[in-house]
């Protein structure tokens, strides 16, 4: 099958082009002409080009992106404009490629987002593994100070905006952006409660936006092309395209540009090259280790969209899509998400830090050929108590894999119990890595 023309590399379409990362090639492909042309206009009119493209956040939540800048206070008071990049969702990798092969997109659509939002001042956070990423993003911050579009009075437009790079120290929390806001401000990264949200009270206490690196880099695209142009793809209420990170069980993983409502089906085969030879496709998490878990015959029937997989019970979450096929035990899998949640759980609240070592605890008794076939209602009473009690939604994010895998593959946990090793291969856990 051709799969050329299947991905859409709107965002990404230079991406592959080392000449893209420098000042000069940036510009030479057409790259701050949208600053320019926006600076000419009223920031609301950027509002509402962001508005009427119907981008919604790329981060996880999916909320629409020009609706959040509206949230803002009207007055002049100072506001703040933060990059998520944290990246710590397990199994995704689109920022990364953004920083690494398009810093100057991301910077571009960090400037006129500022002016949109009456800001002046913008912190790009990065996950402290990405340490080239970071060196990438210096450089290029360097350079567009260097030619004027950043700092005082950028172009002579009168607008003044400062951008600098923090650099995370590997904590899945501080991506959350009120965990995010916290380790900015120098404290211990942890979630605040909402409200007030951050547009109202965040960062120092005062107005902020919180934004995803893709997020930011698509404003770019957007007000060069306008929001009609950017509305072709995708469905009326997922609009655009995406950058999916493809990996697990699959022949070509790395990250596809597509647009929404792109068949998950033929993102797996057509793009993806399919599974190893002999393999049979099991299930899918198609949106970061917190979104549920497909199965194989969900797989079917689903398209790459907010709505789509809302209807199927998961989420489109940050666009990592995790391959799995019948080589691999669904309760090991298991117990690498509980173990991540609870050691990336910040302790704040009593049903997350109780709850995930509790997951965890009977995800590994079971895998240790010491499990009780209650345990497994035990599983799901645990994680349904974890659900939307809490500051932040760490914990609703630990207990819905394990409420999806529970439900989806119950053989494969009975079976563990009944016999004490693996239905897929064979042996208990303990046998495999001791
Ligand atoms: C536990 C947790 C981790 C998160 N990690 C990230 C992250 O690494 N990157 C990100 O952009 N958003 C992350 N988010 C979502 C952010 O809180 C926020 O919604 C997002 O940065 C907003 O940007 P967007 O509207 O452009 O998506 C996380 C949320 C939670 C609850
Ligand atoms: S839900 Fe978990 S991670 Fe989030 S604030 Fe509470 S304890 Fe921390």
């Amino acid at each position: 099958m051709d799969t050329k023309n299947l991905e859409v590399k709107y965002l990404s379409e230079h991406y592959s082009n080392p000449e893209y990362k420098t000042i000069e090639g940036y510009k030479k492909l057409g790259g701050y002409e949208t600053l320019k042309k926006s600076l000419g206009l009223q920031p609301q009119q950027i509002i509402d080009e962001v508005k009427a493209s119907g981008l919604r956040g790329r981060g996880g939540a999916g909320f629409p992106t020009g609706v959040k800048w509206g949230f803002l206070p009207k007055n002049g008071e100072p506001r703040y404009l933060l990059c998520n990049g944290d990246e710590g969702e397990p199994g995704t990798f689109k920022d990364r490629l953004i920083f690494e092969e398009a810093p100057h997109q991301l910077i571009e659509g960090m400037i006129i987002s500022g002016f949109a939002v009456g800001s002046n001042k913008g912190y790009i956070y990065i996950r402290g593994e990405y340490k080239k990423p970071t060196g990438v993003i210096e450089k290029a911050l360097r350079e567009a100070y260097d030619a004027g579009f950043l700092g005082k009075n950028i172009l002579g437009s009168g607008f003044n905006f400062d951008l600098d790079v923090y650099w995370g120290a590997g904590a899945y929390i501080c991506g959350e952006e009120t965990g995010m806001i916290s380790s900015l401000e120098g404290e211990k990264g942890q979630p605040k409660l909402k409200p007030p949200f951050p547009a109202i009270q965040g960062y120092l206490k005062k107005p902020t936006i919180v934004n995803n690196v893709e997020t930011l880099a698509a404003v770019v695209n957007i007000m060069r092309d306008g929001a009609s142009t950017y509305k072709k793809w995708g469905t009326e209420k997922s609009c655009g395209t995406k950058l999916f990170s493809l990996s697990g069980n699959i022949v070509k993983p790395g990250n596809y540009e597509v647009p929404l409502a792109f068949p998950l089906k033929s993102l797996i085969y057509d793009l993806g090259g399919g599974l190893k030879p002999g393999r049979k496709l099991k299930a899918v998490i198609p949106g970061g280790s917190s979104a549920p878990v497909l199965t194989a015959e969900e797989v079917e029937r689903c398209n790459l969209d907010y709505e789509c997989l809302a209807g199927m019970g998961s989420m489109l979450g940050s666009g990592a899509v995790i391959v799995i096929d019948d080589s691999q035990c669904m309760v090991d899998l298991l117990g690498v998400l509980t173990h991540f949640y609870h050691h990336e759980s910040c302790g704040q609240c009593t049903p997350c830090r109780e709850g995930t070592g509790w997951l965890d605890k009977i995800v590994h008794s079971i895998l240790n050929g010491k499990g009780r076939l209650q345990d497994i209602e035990l599983l799901e009473k645990v994680a349904n108590n974890m659900k939307g009690k809490t500051i932040c939604a760490l914990s609703d994010a630990a207990a819905l894999p394990v409420l999806s895998f529970v439900s989806k593959f119950r053989d494969e946990f009975e079976f563990y119990v009944r016999e004490g090793r693996s239905k897929v291969r064979g042996v208990a856990h303990a046998q495999m890595h001791h």
